[in-house]
């Protein structure tokens, strides 16, 4: 496991997308309070940001056709995506945000 540094914590926006791109990996940060998830930033339906969609307590939702997605698994939810997204661990260590870029979640291959 290599854990990256994406940051300060209380520097994310609440509830927004923050872009990052780590070598080849475009990996996109959403805190919800005192949270923080990471997940590969490309709708599993179209190759779409997730970056640019809402995001609520729980799921982002995709800008374009609504999928929705759960932020700690990369589940999706609703159609018309069904395939699930990347996760990425993170830790918050002294108010910094740390994403192991190299071990996405297993569980939910695209
Ligand atoms: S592009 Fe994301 S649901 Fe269609």
């Amino acid at each position: 496991m290599a854990f990256t540094c994406m940051g300060k914590h209380s520097e994310l926006p609440e509830k927004q997308g923050y872009s990052v791109k780590i070598g080849t990996n475009k990996i996109v940060l959403f805190r919800v309070g005192e949270h923080c998830y990471a997940l590969e930033d490309k709708c599993t339906h179209r190759d779409v940001p997730l970056s640019l969609g809402e995001c609520t307590a729980t799921e982002v939702i995709c800008p374009v056709h609504q999928a929705r997605f759960d932020l700690a698994t990369g589940q999706a939810k609703t159609p018309p995506a069904s395939k699930p997204v990347k996760t990425y661990p993170v830790q918050i260590r002294d108010g910094l945000v740390l994403v192991d870029v190299d071990s996405p979640n297993v569980d939910s291959p695209n």
